[in-house]
């Protein structure tokens, strides 16, 4: 097994790592790669790496079987003309995104296309360290839901990332920009199907991959709607052997992170199920995870939606007003119990990826053209039909008033609780790498994307 790691290393690290190949060696690397079943790289096996010791040079044969592209500051700088204003994509927790233009003569063997550019801001080892996860992970791994990495660069303290470029942006300017065009419910069903399917492959892949950031923002979409996932910077490999979660600090972002996650620091597949249950009620509703210019009970998007999901009068009023009404009932009905059960708090209750993509295939085929499908709530009715709803309004009204009564006390207690854990960060009760309560004061400060960083 030893032996087996060290030739693997040496195949990916020859300048890092100067050992003598021995016969066996160099047999175990021959037939591995005949196999093309050369382990995926994972970043424990850089972790002897710093910063300074990483070069362009070291990475370029390292990634040699990725198809990854190594690019030169002054490249990227032609390629964007100069980081041009013009060409700013957006921001996010780690640096500017540019649109660039790569032409064939840049490259024999990388084909004219435009790409996205990221810069990262790097602060102390950190930075270095989430882009290196991404270049490892994204370089490794290639699904129709994940977005294509390209290259990258690593020039004395620059690093910046090539992506394949994605004409309709990020799903999160195109359900909350305010002058954009109301998305679709069949489209939102397909984004939500796809990017599901990038999780699916994450989680069943030979070597389990956990996404850890999953969020609008993150998942990028093609022209025609196809969403990719995007920001490997946080993805862990998953526990191995009989382990059951990974333990480590709790990065990620405010409103999207799994409660068990931020409380114990324990990562599973589960968490990022929860994240994509976040994701999901967005889509439903229209609404973002944390909005602060919402009243108080409705600033959290799952406090608020969550019970409201599984009855479908409540459920009525708190989808998308943009969609217009025109979703399918029943879809919108089966979208939504599947959302409540990502999003329970005990992480062994939420189903997995698979049963997700395979819940949610069929909604897609909703069609708005159809005028028999859609529902429309038409705003004028008659006097009648308005009275008789009335009556019946008040009848359902009464019901839900005793059952609400019944679990009143639970769910206030389940608030207090919420409360508790945020405002006590040092109880012993919490993993000791997850400050939280400070993470959280950062977080609602940053006028950056919310990400939940340790102090
Ligand atoms: N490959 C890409 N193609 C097109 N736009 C992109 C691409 N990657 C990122 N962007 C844009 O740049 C923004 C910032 O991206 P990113 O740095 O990943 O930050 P975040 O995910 O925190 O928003 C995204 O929200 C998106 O609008
Ligand atoms: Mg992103």
């Amino acid at each position: 097994m030893a032996v087996k790691k060290n030739a693997w290393l040496h195949t990916f690290l020859p300048n890092c790592f100067k050992i003598e190949e021995t016969a066996t060696m160099k047999r175990i690397i021959k037939e591995e790669k005949k196999e093309n079943s050369i382990p995926r790289l994972s970043l424990t096996d850089f972790s002897n790496i710093s910063n300074s010791t990483i070069s362009t040079e070291d990475l370029s044969i390292s990634l040699a079987g990725t198809n990854l592209h190594p690019f030169t500051v002054q490249e990227l700088k032609v390629i964007t003309h100069s980081f041009a204003s013009c060409n700013f994509l957006g921001e996010g927790g780690f640096g500017p995104v540019h649109k660039g233009f790569i032409d064939d003569k840049l490259r024999p063997g990388l084909k004219t296309q435009p790409v996205a550019v990221k810069l990262l801001d790097l602060d102390g080892g950190q930075g270095h360290r989430e882009w290196l996860t991404e270049v490892i992970f994204l370089g490794q791994l290639r699904h129709s839901n994940l977005v294509k990495l390209i290259g990258y660069c690593c020039e004395e303290e620059h690093r910046l990332l090539v992506y394949e470029y994605m004409p309709r942006g990020s799903l999160e300017n195109q359900l909350f920009r305010r002058y954009s065009v109301s998305l679709p419910w069949s489209t939102r069903m397909k984004i939500a199907v796809g990017a599901a399917k990038g999780l699916a492959f994450l989680h069943e892949a030979d070597k389990q991959v956990l996404f850890r950031d999953f969020k609008a923002s993150n998942i990028l979409l093609d022209s025609d709607y196809t969403p990719k996932l995007s920001d490997f910077g946080l993805a862990k490999d998953g526990p191995e052997g009989d382990k059951t979660h990974v333990s480590t600090r709790v990065l990620g972002t405010h409103g999207y992170a799994a409660p068990e996650y931020i409380m114990t620091g324990h990562l599973t597949t589960a968490s990022d199920v929860y994240s994509f249950g976040v994701v999901l009620l967005e889509l439903i509703t229209g609404r973002k995870s944390v909005d602060k210019t919402r009243p108080s009970r409705e600033k959290s998007l799952t406090d608020w939606a969550r019970p409201q999901l599984k009855d479908p009068r409540k459920l009525r009023r708190i989808m998308d007003p943009r969609l217009e009404g025109m979703y399918s009932e029943a879809g919108a009905q089966k979208a939504a119990a599947l959302a409540y059960q990502c999003l329970s708090h005990r992480p062994k209750a939420r189903p997995t990826m698979r049963v997700v993509v395979d819940t949610l295939e069929p909604l897609k085929d909703f069609d708005e053209s159809s005028n028999g499908i859609f529902v429309y709530n038409v705003p004028v009715k008659n006097d009648e039909l308005e009275k008789q709803e009335l009556k019946e309004n008040k009848r359902a009204e009464e019901l839900i008033m005793k059952k609400e009564n019944g679990y009143h006390h639970q769910k206030h207690k389940l608030h207090q609780d919420n409360i508790h854990r945020i405002r006590t960060p040092r109880s012993p009760n919490v993993h000791p790498e997850t400050s939280l309560g400070q993470s959280f004061t950062n977080v609602l400060k940053s006028p950056r994307h919310q990400r939940l960083k340790r102090a």
